[in-house]
């Protein structure tokens, strides 16, 4: 029996679902039930009806998941899988933060802790950061942790100042503007697509700054035919199978993260054979965040 065999058959005896992220590696994402941005693994991790998920992304994602399904059994592949933007805040730095700012309310990156996620009022993700900030009055102060790039795009978008937390995502920190200028020149006539955890004058010389699922629509609908593509490169193998016709140019070879790169075949036929690592998050932490969250699915 080949790998893929093992975890359809075991995928069946655990009635299990395998959800992915659009950054994992290619043979991952072939095996998945279902690949999306945040947002949607957040929203499909919210309808399902297997006993058990095994999630194929970085820890907050499975925590996400884990949160919003307390009653099912939530697997991560490779619990070394973490996020470093998600670290560069804790829960107590959040609350030092909020007492500096009383009536402020705090939007959290879906990319932190759950303990994180327990103090602020609302998550957000790169797909619906504007629509949701929209949602707070206009005179209300906001606190964007942690990362100062989405948090500067969605008040850039809103006419606002928010209170930003310098985190950043390391791997889109190494994109350059010299880099779209020289894709540009070899691919003129291609858009250039960026993710908004890149900083603000990555974004500025690009055509659009979209979310990761924002990227796959966008590629599908526009009428271009080429694309240069500037975020994680796991998200290559989905725009190609999905747009046959269409060509994808990397940015830069290095927009690796290696922690979406730590989920492999194997490891996902032994979460599954062993039902391991489980995601389990305390009580009254796993309340607080699921308020913060669902307050984000909320709005639609
Ligand atoms: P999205 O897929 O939600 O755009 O997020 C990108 C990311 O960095 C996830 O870690
Ligand atoms: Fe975190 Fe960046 Fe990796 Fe996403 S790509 S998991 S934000 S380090």
């Amino acid at each position: 029996m080949t790998l893929q065999e093992e975890i359809r058959k075991l995928k069946e005896e655990r009635d299990a679902i395998i959800l992915a992220h659009n950054y994992q590696l290619a043979e991952v994402q072939a095996i998945a039930d279902f690949t999306g941005d945040s947002l949607e693994l957040a929203r499909r991790a919210n309808e399902i009806d297997k006993r058990v998920i095994v999630f194929c992304g970085v820890y907050f994602m499975a925590e996400t998941a884990a949160i919003l399904n307390p009653d099912k059994t939530v697997l991560i592949p490779d619990p070394q899988a973490g996020c470093p933007m998600a670290d560069m805040i804790t829960g107590e730095q959040l609350r030092t933060l909020k007492a500096q700012h009383p009536g402020a309310k705090v939007l959290c990156y879906v990319n932190s802790t759950a303990e994180v996620k327990a103090e602020s009022d609302l998550c957000v993700t790169s797909a619906n950061a504007d629509k949701v900030a929209r949602s707070l009055p206009p005179e209300t102060e906001i606190i964007f942790v942690p990362d100062q790039h989405l948090g500067g795009f969605t008040a850039d978008h809103l006419g606002r100042k928010f209170i930003l937390w310098p985190g950043y995502c390391p791997t889109h920190a190494k994109l350059t503007v010299a880099a779209i200028e020289k894709a540009r020149a070899e691919h003129p006539g291609a858009e250039v697509m960026v993710h908004p955890e890149c900083a603000q004058p990555i974004r500025d010389a690009a055509d659009q700054v979209l979310s990761t699922g924002g990227m796959c629509r966008y590629a599908k609908e526009s009428a271009t035919k080429q694309f240069i593509v500037g975020t994680e490169l796991g998200i290559l193998y989905r725009l190609r199978q999905e747009n046959p016709g269409k060509e994808f140019f990397v940015l830069q070879e290095n927009a690796i993260c290696p922690n979406m790169k730590k989920t492999t075949l194997e490891k996902v036929l032994w979460s599954l054979r062993d039902l391991q690592t489980p995601v389990l998050v305390e009580e009254p932490i796993a309340s607080r965040a699921r308020r913060a969250i669902e307050a984000m699915l909320a709005i639609r």
